[in-house]
């Protein structure tokens, strides 16, 4: 173990101790750019309206870490100092980030959301594929009944450790490499995460892990996947399955009540949880938690994508308070929502994510305005 994580490992058994003696729940926001700026600040004034449901009062502390201050610092990651102030918090909460008027596309993206993930080893991407009941979804004959499994995205190595380089720039042999890593250790830990998942899910009397990747013709980094199959397939507990990502991304469409709990590398479950998201009612109610499943550092909690600049600038490229109000803010909710459960806030937690569902459900809900739908919010999680 570092030394970092050690001392961390300490601080964290400190403050285990002294949870009973805590007044309120620590939170660092990052509400980011653009429409992240405006999910973020929505969320807030459901979550004030909820507050006498919460057995802690919760401290929010706000970081511009965004576009903006990328430019003001002249920096292209988030550094010692921004990270070390993270540290400081129970949790984090992000909005999204990303503003291409003011900062090259990729930069704040890498910079905060890959940073964060692996600085506090944030080494699951916990991102549930859940069609609520009554909810419609693109896939005919489907229904909450089918649609209802986890995938846990390798969040800390796979395709997007950053590693790579480029060749002969500029000329016609001009080639770009990038790496791609998997660990046995990286591979175990998040399929451990899993299986532990699946048998709390209790979505059947066997619980399921399928293990997702590319093993036919990613030969060298499925070396750990194999290795990691072949130890887990002999478990009573629990059925193995292994599953090629084409194959996996197809399932998903055709007979999605197969999968309980997915494991799979970091791209392959980045792209696939977009699927995921539009079968499951929407990428407006897709839910992403970043999870560090120690604790030894802070989690962090984000509705999945993206910080829609046609939601903020008009096409004359001016900021235009009018389309900020056709933002839907449920996925944010939902996000703040997993943040409460992990928080120990479960009754809070599933009032939330209520008054998000009773929005989405409303008939009306595709024309409704953003202020309307904090309102109908608010209004919910007050009366409940
Ligand atoms: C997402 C996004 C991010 C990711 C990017 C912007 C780093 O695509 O949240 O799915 O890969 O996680
Ligand atoms: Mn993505």
């Amino acid at each position: 173990m570092d030394e970092r994580k050690k001392k961390r490992s300490f601080v964290r058994l400190i403050k285990k101790g002294n949870e009973m003696l805590k007044k309120y729940h620590n939170i660092a926001l990052i509400p980011g750019d653009l429409n992240g700026v405006t999910v973020t600040e929505a969320t807030l004034e459901v979550v004030e309206a909820l507050k006498k449901s919460l057995e802690k009062p919760i401290k929010h502390t706000r970081y511009d870490y965004n576009a903006t201050y990328f430019n003001k610092h002249k920096i292209t990651t988030l550094g010692e100092n921004e990270l070390g102030e993270l540290e400081k918090y129970d949790q984090i909460f992000l909005g999204a980030v990303g503003d291409p008027k003011k900062i090259k596309p990729g930069i704040v993206e890498a910079g905060i959301l890959l940073k964060v993930r692996q600085y506090f080893d944030q080494y699951v991407n916990l991102r549930p594929v859940i069609l609520p009941e009554g909810v419609p979804t693109i896939l005919k004959d489907k229904t909450y009944k089918d649609i209802n499994f986890e995938i846990c995205r390798e969040n800390s190595e796979g395709l997007y450790i950053g590693a790579g380089w480029i060749e002969k720039e500029g000329t016609e042999e001009e080639a770009g490499y990038q790496v791609m890593k998997c660990t046995y250790k990286g591979v175990k830990r998040l399929a451990e995460f899993a299986v532990k998942r699946a048998i709390a899910r209790k979505k059947a009397k066997k619980p399921k892990l399928h293990m997702v990747f590319k093993t036919n013709v990613l030969t060298y980094a499925a070396h750990p996947w194999n290795r990691v199959f072949e130890e887990f397939r002999t478990r009573k507990d629990i059925d193995v399955y292994y599953m090629h990502i084409d194959n996996f991304m197809m399932q998903m469409l055709i007979k999605p009540e197969q999968f309980d709990v997915v494991i799979t590398e970091n791209m392959f479950g980045d792209i696939s949880t977009d699927a995921g998201a539009v079968i499951q009612g929407g990428i407006g109610s897709a839910v992403s938690g970043n999870i560090n499943p120690e604790g030894i550092y802070p989690s962090m909690f984000e509705p999945i994508h993206g910080s829609s600049p046609d939601k903020w600038y008009n096409s004359k490229g001016q900021y235009d308070a009018a389309l900020t109000q056709l933002v839907k803010p449920e996925a944010a909710f939902f996000s703040y929502a997993m943040m409460l459960e992990q928080m120990g806030e479960g009754k809070a937690a599933k009032l939330l994510k209520e008054a998000a569902l009773a929005n989405i459900k409303d008939p009306n809900y595709q024309n409704m305005k953003l202020k309307e739908l904090i309102a109908k919010a608010c209004v919910f999680v007050k009366k409940n």
